[in-house]
This record gives structure tokens, sequence and C-alpha cells, in this order.
């Protein structure tokens, strides 16, 4: 019974770590659609237009998808309103700055690696944040609303809207010798599996 038991717990085990294999770290176009696929949330920095803090970096948590858990492409929508804080600094200025890391896996915790070692495979994508246009606002609500179902018990009356970080550059820290620059071509040619 105690051996079934433990054999049942070490099968379950190695399924678990087998689902979790990272990228090799030199291949960073491919880490970093791996991160983002991955991840739920990102924390996305946008230029303040609220006192005090007018003209400063304001750093706020947005929930992400860019698709379900193995076949996402790339594109981090998000469900936002204007009625929200950072989306009325995004209307200003779209400018964006988006950190996404493996720390919100279970991979780093396993792994014994500390969130801000490099090891910890994480992310920033620099762009600016555009609302989608109606075709692809379809491919933005099944991401989003499958990986986030409260999504759609969200008050109707804030008048939520899909968008997306149109990528200008990415930025892969995901092994020591500093942060490696990744292209949005590459970035969207890399397939993260
Ligand atoms: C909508 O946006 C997508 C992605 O940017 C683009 O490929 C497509 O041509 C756009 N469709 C229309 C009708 O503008
Ligand atoms: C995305 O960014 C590129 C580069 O800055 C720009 O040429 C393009 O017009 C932007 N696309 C949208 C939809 O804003």
């Amino acid at each position: 019974m105690t051996a079934t038991f433990v054999a049942l717990f070490l099968a379950l085990l190695a399924i678990n770590s087998d689902q979790f294999k990272i990228p090799p770290h030199e291949e960073v176009a491919r880490m970093a659609r791996f991160v983002v696929n991955h991840c739920d949330w990102a924390s996305m920095a946008t230029i303040s237009t609220h006192d005090p803090v007018k003209g400063q970096p304001f750093s706020n948590l947005f929930s992400i998808s860019d698709g379900p858990v193995g076949y996402g492409n790339g594109v981090p929508y998000m469900y936002l309103t204007r009625m929200e804080i950072s989306v009325q600094d995004l209307e200003v200025n779209p400018q964006a700055s988006m950190s996404v890391s493996l720390a919100q896996t279970h991979f780093c915790k396993h792994q014994g690696y500390d969130p801000q070692s490099p090891l910890c495979a994480h992310i920033i994508l620099s762009g600016s944040v555009v609302e989608v246009n109606d075709t692809e606002a379809g491919l933005a609500k099944k991401a989003l609303f499958s990986r986030h179902p409260e999504m759609t018990d969200w008050p109707s009356d804030h008048n939520w809207f899909f968008a997306k970080i149109n990528i200008t550059q990415v930025w892969v820290l995901d092994y020591f010798g500093g942060v490696k620059k990744v292209t949005p071509e590459d970035y969207f040619k890399a397939t993260p599996y």
C-alpha cells in the first residue's frame, strides 16, 4: 500500500518536472516566449499622470495571456478599463514597460532560485499599449478568458476593452553575464516548445 503510494507520488513528480522544462538559456528568444506563455500576470510601468508622482515611473499589476499554455502567439493581451489609474496614464503616453517572471510559477522556488537571480528567468517588454482591432479582439478574448475565467464577471459598466503591448524591444535575463536583447522579429519567429 505504502510502496504503491510512494511510486505514484514519484511518477507524479516526474510528470510535473517534465512539463516544466525551460528552453536552453542561450536560446533567448525562445526563453522570452516561454516566460510570457507560462505567466498569468505582469508588472507594467507607465509614466504617471497622477499627483504627486506625475512624470515618474508607476508600476502596476495586470493579468495577461498570449493564449493557452503551450499555444501562445507571444502577444500579451490585457483586459483594460479607462477607469484604471495606469490606463489613464497610457491615454496620455502609451509607452510602457512590462516585466514577466518565472518567479510567479513553481519553477524558481523548486530550483531554489531567488526572483532576482538571472537563473529565475525573467523578461522585460518595452513598447506601447494599443487597443486591438475587432479581429484580434476575438483572439484576445479567448486567450484571456480561458486563463482568467473571473474576467467574464467583471462589471460591464466599466467598458472593458482588449489591448496588447506593441513590443519594440525584448530584454531577457535568463543566465549570468547581463541582460540580452531580442528584437520583436526574432521574438515572434521563435517557438517556445
Ligand atoms: C487587426 O490587427 C491585426 C494584428 O495587428 C492585423 O494583422 C489585421 O490586419 C488587423 N485587421 C484589420 C481589419 O485592421
Ligand atoms: C507598433 O510599433 C511600431 C514601432 O514603433 C510602429 O511602427 C507601429 O505603428 C506600432 N503599431 C501600432 C498598432 O501602434
